[in-house]
C-alpha cells in the first residue's frame, strides 16, 4: 500500500551535525559544523541594522494581504545592484524572491529541467552538500569538474579548466561567486577570466550560487569575478542568499536571478520560474525581504549593515590566522597555513571522515565529515585545544 515502501532518510551531513552538537552533554562542545556566524561569546544575535529595520517596519506595515508570486520587487532590485553593479548585463536580469538560496537552486533547476530535460549540471569537487541533491531531485544529470587540490588544498586551476572545456551547449556549470562552500578556496580573478572564455567557446550555461557575499574581500571585491563573467556571457543564472550576510537564517531570504539574451527572453523564463513556485510553495515569506529591501535603500541603515558585516569578516580572517598560527607553532611545520589563506566561513581540513568522526566523539569537535569546519563558529578561547586535538587526531 501506499507510504508501506518508504525507509527513512539518510540524516543530513550539515544539519544533524547541529541536533547531534546541541545533544551533547560535554561542556567543552564545539560546533564547528554548520555554516552559522558566532559572536566570541558564541551568540548569534539580530544584527543592528536589521533591529533598526524591524522596529521601523513594525510601525509601517499596514498589511499582511499577499504580496505577489515574484516576492518584493523592491527588494529584487536593490539585491540585483549588490550582485550586478552597474553592469550592462542588468538592462537583461530579472530577480524572483525565493526561500533561501536554496529555493533559488531548486526553482531554477526545475526551469533548467524544463528547458533542457538531459542536461547535466557540473558541480565542483567538492561542493556544498545539497548542490547535488537539488539537482537530482528536479531531475538533472550531476557531473564533477576537478576543483580542490588535496595536495595544496587551493584550486587546481589546470585540472578544473581541463574538465569544463568538456562541457557544452547541453550543460550548466555551477560556480560559487565567492568564500566556496566547503573549501574556502576561491577561484582567482584569472581563473574567472578563464571560466568566461571556457563558457563563450563551449556555450555551458554559467549558474552562480553566491550565499557569503561580505565574507571574503568585501561587498564589491566579492563579487569582481563573477561581474567580470557576467559582462561576457549571454546568459546565466544566480542564487544568492541574506542568510548569512544579513543574519536572516529562519527566514528564508533568497534571490533567483536570471539573464538570458534579452530581457523579453529572461522575463519568459521568469514566467516558467514562477510556474514552478506556484506549484511548489505559490510565493515567498516576506519579512526577511521587507528588512532588506529597507536597509539596502536607506543610506544609514546600508552603512551600519556594511559595517557589521565588515566587522564579521574581520573577526572570521583574525581566527584564520590564529588557528594557521596555533598549528604552526605546535606542530613546527606549516603544514595548515592554507587555513590562513581560505576565504569565508569554511576551510576544508584535509582529514579523512574517521578522523573527522574521532573529533567529534572523543573531543567533542563537531566538524561535517568532508573534513569542513566552519571558522566563524569559533571562539579564540577555542583555539589551543582545536589545534591540539586536531594536531593529535591527524598525528602531525
Ligand atoms: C551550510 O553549508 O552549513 C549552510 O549553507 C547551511 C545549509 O543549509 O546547509
Amino acid at each position: 500500500m501506499i507510504l508501506d515502501n518508504l525507509d527513512a532518510a539518510a540524516a543530513d551531513p550539515i544539519l544533524s551535525l547541529s541536533v547531534a552538537c546541541r545533544a551533547d552533554d560535554r561542556a567543552h562542545k564545539i560546533d564547528l559544523g554548520i555554516g552559522v556566524y558566532r559572536d566570541n561569546q558564541g551568540n548569534t544575535p539580530v544584527m543592528q541594522a536589521i533591529k533598526q529595520a524591524e522596529a521601523r517596519l513594525l510601525e509601517e506595515q499596514s498589511s499582511k494581504v499577499y504580496v505577489g508570486m515574484p516576492g518584493n520587487e523592491s527588494f529584487n532590485a536593490a539585491m540585483m545592484d549588490l550582485l550586478i553593479g552597474e553592469g550592462e548585463s542588468k538592462a537583461r536580469a530579472v530577480g524572483v524572491q525565493t526561500p533561501g538560496a536554496s529555493g533559488a537552486l531548486r526553482m531554477l533547476a526545475d526551469v533548467i529541467k524544463l528547458s533542457a530535460p538531459d542536461a547535466t549540471v557540473w558541480l565542483s569537487d567538492l561542493s556544498y552538500a545539497n548542490h547535488a541533491p537539488i539537482m537530482k531531485t528536479a531531475g538533472l544529470k550531476v557531473r564533477y569538474y576537478a576543483y580542490f587540490d588535496t595536495e595544496t588544498k587551493l584550486v587546481n586551476s589546470q585540472a578544473m579548466l581541463a574538465d569544463m572545456s568538456q562541457a557544452g551547449a547541453n550543460d550548466v556549470v555551477l560556480l560559487h561567486g565567492c568564500c566556496h562552500n566547503p573549501t574556502g578556496a576561491d577561484l582567482s580573478f584569472e581563473d574567472w577570466q578563464a571560466v568566461t572564455l571556457l563558457a563563450q567557446k563551449q556555450g555551458f550555461l554559467p549558474f552562480i550560487d553566491i550565499a557569503y557575499q561580505g565574507f571574503g574581500d568585501g561587498m564589491d571585491a566579492d563579487v569582481a569575478g563573477f561581474r567580470y563573467l557576467a559582462e561576457r556571457v549571454d546568459s546565466y543564472l544566480v542564487a544568492s542568499s541574506c542568510s548569512k550576510n544579513f543574519g536572516l537564517y529562519r527566514e528564508r531570504t533568497g534571490l533567483a536571478v536570471i539573464v538570458g539574451k534579452s530581457l523579453e527572453q529572461s522575463n519568459k523564463i521568469k514566467s516558467r520560474l514562477l510556474e514552478c513556485a506556484r506549484s511548489t510553495y505559490t510565493m515567498p515569506p516576506d519579512h526577511g525581504a521587507a528588512l532588506v529591501d529597507m536597509i539596502l535603500r536607506d543610506q544609514a541603515l546600508k552603512q551600519t549593515w556594511l559595517d557589521e558585516v565588515d566587522a564579521m569578516r574581520h573577526r572570521v580572517q583574525g581566527l584564520r590566522e590564529q588557528l594557521a598560527g596555533a598549528l604552526r607553532e605546535k606542530s613546527g611545520n606549516p603544514h595548515f597555513d592554507f587555513i590562513a589563506q581560505h576565504k569565508g566561513m569554511f576551510s576544508v581540513l584535509g582529514i579523512t571522515p574517521e578522523q573527522a568522526q574521532t573529533l567529534r566523539q572523543a573531543h567533542a569537535i563537531y566538524l561535517v565529515d568532508s573534513g569542513r569546519i566552519n571558522l566563524a563558529g569559533m571562539q579564540e578561547a577555542h583555539i589551543d585545544y582545536i589545534a591540539e586535538k586536531l594536531l593529535l587526531v591527524t598525528a602531525m
